[in-house]
């Protein structure tokens, strides 16, 4: 069992990584006495492989075991589930000393974290991520959300759970596809703060693939290990330092929006994004070639998109209609070295340039 600490004062958790974790969590649960009634919230997929082992397992902690499980989806990201979720809730008289497990991917997280953080003015949740994005990256740091109609994630709280358990043996069911947008977001972790990790996922990827657990379990505590450092010192977005996790995410979201999140999957986006931010950097003179390429094979091994051809104007326009442009210039985290970034303000002018491929 690997474990990380995310110090945040009385609201510290620990994240327990371990192949196998997902029968047991019975026996770990036993630290949490006070509770009365355990609710599962999970979605159909998950369900369907997992629902039972989970049901099993938690029910040699505490008899009163529900299970609620929704469809699949981002769309279930809503304020009409959530309120779905409250009905349930009552009907099987949920109160405060109740305990919400989220078993899932970030969806099912996002939501369940956001119902926990407001049903009763808050209860106690634990996060049991189950996609390789959910358990490096959203079940880790206490944001969760509803979309909205004017945005993704509009509507929504900074919550932490008391716990994180993830089994990264879950991985072995999960579509190929998603297992590359997660793939980014490690990626990126190296990326933004770590050197030595990127060397070690280039060494390392051919066994990721392939799915070898305990050079899974090391990858993933080694991203939670980064997110909690940057989680610790900007909870709440404030410092600017959390921002470094939005490496590759100003031109991602853009790409996902430009193609009515149709196109391309979040993590693709992600990919296109770091690898024309770092595009930028060059432009700037903040980098070299070595870091763009070295960037650029990673991704490509791991199966994501590194160009993007489409409609480059309507991804310009899009940018700067965004919240984050101030006159003229644009924000962007960019790369300096592997493992170094900064955020910068971009002449809006240098965008356009690199993005029409100059
Ligand atoms: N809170 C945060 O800090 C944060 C950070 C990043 C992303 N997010 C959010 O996370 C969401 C995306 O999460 P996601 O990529 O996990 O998507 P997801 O929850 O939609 O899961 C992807 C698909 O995989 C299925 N699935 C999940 N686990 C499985 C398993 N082990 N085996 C087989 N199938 C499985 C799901 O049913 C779903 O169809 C977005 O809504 C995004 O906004 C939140
Ligand atoms: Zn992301």
């Amino acid at each position: 069992m690997k474990t990380v600490k995310v110090n945040l004062g009385s609201r510290s958790y620990k994240i327990h990584i371990s192949a196998g974790v997902l029968g047991e969590l019975g026996r770990h649960f036993k630290a949490y006495p006070d509770v009365t009634k355990v609710v599962v919230i999970t979605d159909k997929n998950v369900e369907r492989f997992y629902g039972e082992i989970v049901t099993k397992g938690l029910q040699t902690y505490k008899q009163d075991v529900s299970v609620i499980s929704i469809d699949p989806g981002e769309e279930q990201k809503s304020l009409p589930s959530a309120e779905d979720l409250y009905n349930r809730l009552f009907e099987l008289d949920m109160d405060r000393r109740g305990l919400i497990v989220a078993v899932g991917g970030g969806v099912v997280g996002d939501l369940a974290g956001y119902v926990a953080a407001t049903y009763m003015r808050g209860i106690a949740y634990i996060q049991v991520p189950t996609t390789l994005l959910a358990q490096v990256d959203s079940s880790v740091g206490g944001k969760v959300a509803v979309n909205h109609a004017n945005g993704k994630n509009l509507i929504g709280a900074f919550y932490q759970p008391k716990a994180v358990y993830i089994d990264p043996q879950t991985l072995k069911t999960l579509p190929r596809n998603e297992l590359t947008q997660g793939l980014v977001e490690v990626i990126k972790y190296g990326i933004i703060r770590d050197a030595s990790f990127f060397d070690y996922l280039d060494k390392h990827l051919p066994e990721i693939l392939r799915l070898e657990l305990g050079i899974l379990e090391k990858v993933i505590e080694n991203c939670c290990r980064i997110k909690a450092w940057v989680v610790e010192r900007d909870e709440r977005e404030e410092t600017g330092l959390r921002s470094i996790l939005n490496y590759g995410h100003t031109l991602g979201h853009a790409i996902e929006a430009v193609g009515g999140y149709k196109g391309h999957r979040h993590g693709e986006g992600v990919a296109m994004g770091m690898i024309l931010a770092t595009s930028i950097a060059l432009r700037m003179g903040l980098t070299n070639e070595k870091v763009l390429e070295e960037q650029r094979q990673i991704l490509q091994r791991a199966g994501a998109p590194t160009y993007y051809r489409e409609d480059t104007e309507a991804l310009f326009d899009f940018l700067c209609h965004d919240k984050k442009a101030v006159a003229g210039s644009l924000k962007f985290v960019l790369p300096v070295k592997i493992g170094k970034v900064v955020l910068k303000e971009v002449d809006a002018g240098i965008v356009k340039e690199v993005l029409a491929g100059g």
